[in-house]
């Protein structure tokens, strides 16, 4: 059977973690692939909120395999906290989470190196969650990292040591304060606690999963911020788009079945970079507080910004994405007038190209439409939703060339329509 995935084709916060979980209980599997503790899923369930980091959306459901995949970084403090939290909702997530050896693990010393990169920055940060990704990916392709099966070595505390030596090193080229045994004793007892997990060769269990059941894998940020597809330098560290989920499971591409693609109505980003259609007005905070955008990880607001179809374009092709999900279209129920941006103006030459440079200067083209001025959230069905609304979605699928087959009218599982 084949693996599905979802993935957020903006800059992350996309509502995937709500998606995923409407979408889970038509799957007895569901992965993790890439990222780590700098996402934030948020679900909502009988008037109860949860936000997920590092474990699968699948973790309340009953006879789900969780799978924790080989591309994902995992910081075991963050890991067991929030482990801690849905035990205490009544679920033993030990029981229903499988973790790969081959993931890779951020250390304490990984979150200090992502803090003094980020300062010596200045003006020209990142804007990082500061979760230790980026470090954490450094030593995983410089072939330095640890990783979750090392926790069953005998050796693991020397090999530790090693690492944390190498990192010692690299901090003295920064002008930071900091202490180098932060955190270490809560991170060893927290690596006691992962123990208490399978700890396999997910690519095995999961291939062998296939031969029977269908999977669901699912992506963390949004392919604007893909390391070699967003604008470079101001991305994740890891590969958010769907070829990212072959190699962060251990799944072939034949393998790969549909590929959902979710993206809000109109678009938000966090941490600096290019946002061709951000506003900086008083439409642009109308936008965050309707819609809530503060981080569900680290509390920030959030850049704001009408919706952007040259971008989502050029996720849609990387992606090879099958089905569309629009998320948070209630956001705009209020709004008299509604843009989207049809091409751009990259240094006064019309086009509808994501340019390569983070620096260039893009002037979105937009079109207008009329505010269905209705409120969305009491829709159940495609049937009672405005007609104005239908025209928007009509028009975006028409330049995207790909159904839309959900629409998100709320933040509760039951605020989702099928659009076909
Ligand atoms: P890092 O992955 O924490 O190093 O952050 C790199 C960039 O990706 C920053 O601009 C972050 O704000 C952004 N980012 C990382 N994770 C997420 C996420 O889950 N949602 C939205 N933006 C994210």
């Amino acid at each position: 059977m084949k693996v599905d995935v979802v993935l957020g084709l903006q800059w992350g916060d996309e509502g995937k973690g709500k998606i995923v979980d409407v979408l889970a209980r038509n799957y007895p599997v569901i992965c993790r692939f890439q990222g780590g503790p700098n996402a934030g899923h948020s679900l909502q369930f009988s008037g109860k909120s949860f936000v997920l980091h590092s474990v699968p959306a699948g973790v309340f459901r009953k006879n789900t395999v969780n799978i924790i995949g080989n591309g994902v970084v995992l910081d075991p403090i963050i890991f067991q906290e929030e482990c801690q939290a849905i035990a205490k909702m009544g679920v033993d997530p030990t029981k229903n989470i499988i973790i790969s050896k081959r993931a890779h693990l951020i250390l304490p010393t990984h979150r200090i190196m992502d803090a003094a990169s980020e300062a010596s920055l200045g003006k020209t940060k990142i804007g990082s969650t500061l979760k230790g990704i980026g470090p954490t990916y450094m030593d995983k392709t410089g072939r330095n990292g640890l990783r979750v099966g090392d926790v069953l070595s005998k050796d693991f505390k020397k090999k530790f040591n090693t690492l944390k030596q190498r990192h010692a090193s690299y901090l003295k080229q920064f002008d930071f304060e900091y202490d180098i045994n932060k955190n270490e004793k809560e991170w060893f007892k927290a690596v006691e606690y992962l123990k208490k997990f399978k700890i396999v060769d997910s690519e095995y269990e999961l291939n062998s999963l296939l031969k029977t059941k269908k999977a669901l894998a699912e992506g963390a940020q949004g392919t604007m911020l893909d390391v070699d597809f967003g604008a470079y330098p101001f991305v994740t560290s890891s590969s958010t788009i769907c070829a990212g989920a072959c190699t962060g499971l251990g799944v072939a591409p034949t393998k790969i079945g549909k590929v959902f693609g979710v993206f809000k109505a109109y678009c938000t980003r966090v941490g600096s970079g290019p946002f061709p259609t951000e506003l900086n007005d008083a439409v642009g905070e109308e936008l965050r507080q309707k819609g809530h955008e503060f981080g569900a990880t680290t509390g920030r607001p959030r850049r704001t910004g009408w919706l952007d179809l040259p971008a989502l374009k050029f996720a849609i092709m990387v992606d090879g994405v099958t089905d569309l999900i629009m998320m948070k279209a209630d956001v705009l129920d209020s709004f008299d007038t509604i843009k989207v941006a049809v091409a751009y103006k990259v240094d006064g030459k019309k086009t509808d190209r994501y340019p390569y440079e983070a620096s260039a200067k893009i002037e979105p083209v937009y079109k207008e439409f009329k505010g269905w001025k209705k409120d969305l959230t009491k829709c159940k069905t495609a049937k009672e939703l405005p007609s104005a609304f239908k025209r928007y979605i009509a028009f975006i699928e028409k330049e995207l060339g790909v159904k839309v087959s959900y629409a998100s009218v709320g933040p509760d599982r039951s605020q989702t329509i099928r659009m076909d």
